[in-house]
């Protein structure tokens, strides 16, 4: 097997010469290109075609791969391995939606079960109206992974509520989101669920803390917090102090990492809006991705072909940015889910090994929704001076009966993937011109289920997975975030004290500007 460096030296000299190259001519070089770049995954089809990108560069992309012994890492991760080495622990998340009971370690497999079957039992109680009152509304209050991923799914799974439960999600410390979610809400129909599983993130217990305030003043004394708080977390300890009931304690663990966590009780708002049935269903979708994952060769795993050929454009074609466009309005929340995902798994500067990266790892991802998008950012798409590759998703069965619309929807998304790269033809003036060669990926799901979005969600995970693991970066742990939050709490006693503190000058200046009054 040919070594590591000496691959990527190769990928470095193929991207160098890429970068003249025209995508829209690869067709022509390369007999069924389309068809070749055409791959089937549980409940989508994917067209990768639309790339900077040929047959001979995957093959060599796909040896990196293996000399990155990628096949081992991922069952290193499957197996329960601890792969998180900064915080020696395993990465499991794999296990939530786990079908079958031949999992060898079998007290974490036995807790995974043992946590479905309490949040079915309380999804039950709710949609009986036998949990505490009749409710209505469900709150969530924890912010990151805690919060992003269950939101989206319930935004994207509106069509799938049950017993017309309403979910809100309150994450952001401005309480002018608090504010604005509890005035429309009565005491006696609301469940609230604080989501954290270190049961320490300040906005989370700031926001918890009002929410019971409000909470004890609104009910006079006649409702107990304890029939309407659950929390999911690992730190029982800390729960039961801030007042909630064992009882009403759904656990998380160690060996899973927030952003990767809505397999657990942490996707409970998805439950309870959905049905459980419903959330079985997402389980199974992933569940069903990652054996496709596990089990497929290289160049017909979509997993694996997205993380390589975003590693093309990282590291050989220089794009430090990704744009992910869901042609579905339900998708809307997508893009700030993956910019979690993504961005805190591969937004890292050192290996696993401790030294400092001499190459790029995560890009910026961000994105929004078609149409919507055409309106706003797409002329830097087609005409600005920065290359920005993009994954376009989208659904072949609509949930509706306006096909006009469907059909509008599918044309418009189809076309700007076609326009992007083919550019215009022949234009004299210079201000109209296009060049196209812009790269894309079209993720077709076959429809917008719990099925089908558990395998998008966990595709994108182990895309997540497969390109940290060639970067040799720890993908599951986020010491980046600590040190603002460290200085946040600092600050924050300072601004409350009026006690300036050591800070630079810039910095002082604007505590000194918030302090004067
Ligand atoms: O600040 C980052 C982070 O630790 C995320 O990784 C995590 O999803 C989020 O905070 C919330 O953490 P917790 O669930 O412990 O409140």
């Amino acid at each position: 097997m040919t070594n590591f460096d000496d691959l990527w030296a190769k990928l470095t000299d193929r991207g160098n010469a890429r970068i003249s190259d025209r995508i829209d001519e690869q067709f022509a070089a390369e007999l069924n290109r389309a068809q070749r770049y055409s791959l089937r995954a549980p409940g989508m089809f994917a067209d990768l075609s639309k790339n900077l990108i040929n047959t001979k560069d995957v093959d060599v992309l796909t040896q990196l791969a293996d000399s990155a012994e990628m096949t081992a890492k991922i069952e290193a991760m499957f197996t329960g391995e601890a792969i998180n080495r900064t915080e020696e622990r395993a990465v499991l998340h794999t296990l939530l939606r786990h079908q079958s009971d031949d999992f060898h370690d079998t007290d974490k497999f036995k807790a995974v079960r043992s946590a479905l079957r309490k949040m079915d039992e309380l999804c039950t109680a709710v949609h009986e109206g036998k949990f505490s009152a009749d409710i209505h509304d469900v709150v969530n209050i924890g912010i990151g992974g805690s919060h992003l991923g269950p939101a989206m799914v319930c935004d994207a799974l509106r069509d799938h509520r049950k017993n017309d439960i309403r979910t809100h999600f309150v994450s952001n410390v401005d309480a002018s989101l608090l504010d604005n979610t509890l005035k429309n809400l009565q005491p006696a129909h609301t469940l609230f669920i604080v989501a954290s599983k270190s049961f320490t993130t300040a906005e989370t217990l700031l926001n918890a803390r009002s929410a019971r305030h409000w909470f004890e003043q609104n009910s006079h004394g006649k409702l107990q917090v304890e029939d309407h708080f659950v929390a999911v977390s690992s730190a029982n300890q800390k729960v039961v102090e801030f007042g909630i009931s064992p009882r009403n304690i759904f656990p998380m663990w160690d060996w899973v990492g927030g952003r990767y966590s809505l397999w657990s009780a942490i996707g409970l708002p998805i439950a309870l809006q959905c049905g459980y049935a419903a959330f079985e269903s997402l389980l199974q979708g992933a569940a069903a991705m990652d054996t496709h994952f596990r089990r497929t060769r290289w160049q017909e795993n979509l997993p694996a072909m997205l993380g390589l050929i975003g590693l093309w454009h990282s590291n050989f074609l220089n794009v430090s940015s990704r744009a992910v466009i869901p042609y579905d309005d339900r998708l809307k929340l997508l893009p700030a889910y993956l910019q979690q995902l993504e961005m805190e798994s591969n937004g890292k500067q050192v290996s696993l090994a401790g030294d400092v990266l001499e190459i790029d790892t995560s890009p910026v991802v961000w994105g929004g929704v078609g149409t919507d998008a055409q309106h706003a950012f797409f002329q830097l798409l087609h005409q600005g001076t920065i290359e920005v590759p993009i994954d376009f998703i989208l659904c072949k069965k609509p949930h509706h009966e306006f096909s006009e619309h469907h059909t509008a929807l599918i044309a418009n998304c189809i076309a700007q993937a076609e326009a992007l790269m083919c550019g215009t033809e022949d234009v004299t003036d210079p201000a109209r011109l296009m060049v196209g060669n812009h790269s894309s990926n079209m993720l077709i799901l076959d429809e917008l289920t719990p099925y089908t979005l558990g395998s998008l969600l966990a595709l994108y995970e182990h895309r997540t997975m497969f390109q940290g693991a060639i970067w040799g970066i720890n993908s599951f742990d986020q010491y980046g975030v600590e040190l603002g939050k460290k200085l946040a709490h600092n600050i924050q006693q300072e601004v409350a004290t009026g006690n300036s503190g050591e800070h630079d000058p810039s910095t002082a200046g604007l505590i000194e500007a918030l302090l004067k009054t």
